[in-house]
Parts: C-alpha cells; structure tokens; sequence
C-alpha cells in the first residue's frame, strides 16, 4: 500500500493515518481493501453502511469498472440492518449495498451475507446470522464507520466488550444522526439486528473510517480514553490490527 507519503503517524498512537480530506482517506480506505482483494481474491470482508463508505465504494466500483479488480470470489458479512424492513426497501442497508456497490461490480449474491430485517423472529434471524459469520472463519479485513456517540455497526453505548449478533434498540442520538440519510420512511426504525463488539474484534483486521468534524468527539474518546462501554469504539483499542483512516476535521480533537 503507497500511504507512508501522504499520512501522518501519530508516534503514540499507531496506524493513525490522517489525510487534509475526507476523500482522500476514503481514497486510502479504498486502496487498502483493495490491496486485500489483490492479495487474496477470496477475502472476507466486513462492510459498513453510511455516507462515510459511499466514496470507498465508489472508488471499488471504478477500480472494478476499469478492469483492475474483480470481486466475484470475495465473501462479505455487512455489520447491521433495521427491523422491519424489506431488502427492497430503499431504506435498507441491504438496498443501500445493492445501490452503492453490490450491484455496481461482479459480486456474487451467493457471498454477500446480509441480516433479514423482515422476519417475525428476529432473535432467530440474529441466530442464523451468527451462524453464517461463525461458518466463515474470520472476517479478514472489517471496515467501520463511527457513530457520533461512538457506535460501531449498532453497538450503541452500554455494549459489552464480549457482545455478539443480537437485535438492539437505537440511542436517540442515532435515531437523529441516521434521520438526514432516510429515503423513504420519515422516521429511523428504532430497533436492528447488529454483530457484536466481540464479532467486529474477531476480524485479522479492522479500517476506520471517520471524517468530519461530527465524528471528532467520538474519534477522541475512542483513541484517548480507556476502553469502555460508554464508547464503544474505544474497544477496538484492544485489537491488534486496527487501522483508523480519518481526515484533519475529525482528528482535530486528538492534539
Ligand atoms: C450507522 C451505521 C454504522 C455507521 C454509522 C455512521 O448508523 N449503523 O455502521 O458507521 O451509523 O454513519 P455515517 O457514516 O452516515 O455517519
């Protein structure tokens, strides 16, 4: 990967990679996963919905589109999904992975492991999910994004460090950070079926991204404080191959 020229390494906190822009780290982000891919073409990856990966997948779509890539032998595990919702609902993280990538590139619909959100048992759905994620293995390279109150997938605040797939009720402050992105419905579903905390540290690799100046709290209190329930992304403090790709805003609070 050609990161050593354009990011800075912050020499007490290491793999910090901090880019002027938030494409430029979205562009960083894009290059180390598809480093991973070119490296093994049968990689496991672990993806995240939100706005902050729509760039990497952008980038993934035009390195596919180009001919530089291809993705049909790579299996992924997305981190969380509402309740409630149908994949075809636009409104659901599986249409948002059709829309932004899946649907844009050679993925094999037999490979790409999505939660159901439309299902009367969603303890049952959490079950199958956890089921097909132990059948994997590992998920070799996780990518995250950062709630603003720290979540990673629908790990809100109060999430235990030994957390697995499971149906969790949203924070407030999610159900209001997630409302500008809604397509279709005009409130945010208040519950979702999540992996763990213990399921995102079982990944070889974890990449973090965060951008703009929403996220730096919370990219402050993960990187500073202790690891603890109150930010859950502070856990990943514990992880051994945690990579966090952030633009100049949301590391501005980490001196
Ligand atoms: C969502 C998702 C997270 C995502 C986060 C940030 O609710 N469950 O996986 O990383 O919130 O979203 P955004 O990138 O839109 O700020």
């Amino acid at each position: 990967m050609a990161l050593s020229s354009q990011t800075t390494a912050l020499a007490q906190i290491p793999r910090v990679h901090i880019f002027p822009t938030a494409g430029e780290a979205a562009d960083a982000v894009a290059e180390h996963l598809l480093a991973t891919v070119k490296r093994n073409p049968k990689s496991v990856l672990g993806l995240a919905t939100g706005q902050t990966p729509r760039h990497v997948y952008a980038k993934l779509v035009h390195a596919f589109r180009e001919g530089k890539i291809s993705f049909c032998d790579v299996e992924t595990f997305n981190l969380d999904e509402y309740c409630g919702l149908t994949a075809s609902h636009p409104d659901s993280f599986a249409a948002f992975m059709q829309r932004e990538l899946f649907g844009l590139a050679d993925f094999d619909p037999r490979k790409t492991n999505l939660i159901n959100g439309d299902v009367q048992d969603v303890v049952a759905e959490a079950r199958r999910y956890a089921t097909r994620l132990k059948e994997s293995g590992a998920v070799d390279v996780q990518l995250l994004g950062l709630g603003t109150n720290g979540h990673i997938g629908f790990n809100e605040p109060g999430s235990a460090s030994d957390s697995h797939v499971r149906v969790v009720d949203l924070a407030d402050e999610t159900l209001s950070a997630n409302q500008p992105s809604l397509i279709e419905l005009t409130s945010v579903p208040e519950r979702a079926i999540t992996i763990g905390i213990a399921d995102i540290l079982h990944a070889r690799e974890i990449v973090m991204l965060a951008t703009g100046s929403a996220k730096a709290g919370a990219v402050r209190r993960s990187l500073r404080e202790a690891p603890s329930t109150d930010c859950p992304a502070s856990f990943l403090g514990t992880h051994q191959a945690v990579h966090w790709y952030l633009d100049n805003a949301a590391a501005a609070e980490i001196g």
